[in-house]
């Protein structure tokens, strides 16, 4: 479905993406991991078209997309979220769901109603919908921005922390949104700090650290591996956790 290979972004003097690749199959669901800074969403903005950069190559079905636009990798099947949410907040709910909707649907009336099924897939009440979406809890927001993202029936889907700020009932109801998404035929790649609602989600994990992959594999070997405890927790932490685990033994 994706492919990134060798990717560089830099910004100034700053590589925030280091030669970073990775691949994404069909119907999965993929997790991006790694401390603040190391340079998730922007590797996120230069997948989707978002960011020109310095090299690389992205593939799309099997379609070079390197520097495409945004709205044409998006018609490709291709879109993102926001990891800073950013509603046009005069509209309804519904009408911002329907901002999406209107890549597939011209007429007003057919994309408000295409709208409609989206905020249901999302699990948005529909009193919700004639809100303004300047009025939204946080959790609201997330689920806004997810909605507006899948009404462009993409397939594949960019989640850039659609659980942060969320309570852990929230968090709950999110995984299972996400898992519906996923089995109604959309490859999901997520960007998440809630570690447990990584675990439980993704079926491969990548690590970046700045800027690189420094290890990707299943679940249960990322929690485990080295690096990966080192680049979020510094450097020797893995022998002091490994050390105080002897002690406890
Ligand atoms: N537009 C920009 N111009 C200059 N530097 C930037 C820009 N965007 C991001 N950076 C820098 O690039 C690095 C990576 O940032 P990025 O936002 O991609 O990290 P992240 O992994 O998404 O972090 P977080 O988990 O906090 O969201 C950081 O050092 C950041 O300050
Ligand atoms: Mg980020």
């Amino acid at each position: 479905m994706l492919k990134v290979t060798n990717l560089t972004k830099i910004f100034g003097g700053l590589k925030a993406v280091d030669g970073a690749s990775l691949e994404v199959g069909q119907g999965r669901i993929v997790a991006l991991i790694g401390p603040n800074g190391a340079g998730k969403t922007t590797l996120f903005a230069c997948i989707a078209g978002f960011l020109p950069i310095n090299q690389g190559r992205v593939e799309l079905l099997g379609q070079d997309i390197t520097g495409m636009k945004v709205h044409d990798i998006a018609r490709l099947g291709m879109v993102r979220t926001f990891q800073i949410t950013q509603p046009f907040a005069k509209l309804t709910v519904l009408e911002n769901i329907a901002v999406g909707s209107h890549q597939l649907h011209a007429r007003r009336a057919d994309a408000l109603a295409h709208a409609r099924t989206v905020a249901e897939r999302v699990g948005m009440p529909a009193a919700m919908l004639d809100q303004p979406a300047a009025e939204l809890t946080v959790a609201g927001r997330k689920r806004l921005e997810l909605a507006r993202a899948l009404a462009t029936e993409p397939k594949l889907l960019l989640l850039d922390e659609v659980m942060a700020g969320l309570n852990p009932q929230e968090i709950v109801e999110i995984i299972g949104i996400i898992r519906k998404i996923r089995d109604g035929g959309v490859t999901i790649l997520l960007i998440e700090h809630v570690m447990h609602a990584v675990m439980s989600l993704s079926e491969h994990i990548y690590v970046l650290s700045y800027g690189k992959i420094i290890a990707q594999g299943a679940p249960k070997d990322i929690v485990n591996n080295r690096d990966v405890v080192e680049a979020y927790l510094g450097r020797g932490a893995a022998e002091q956790m490994a050390a105080a685990e002897g002690q406890h033994a």
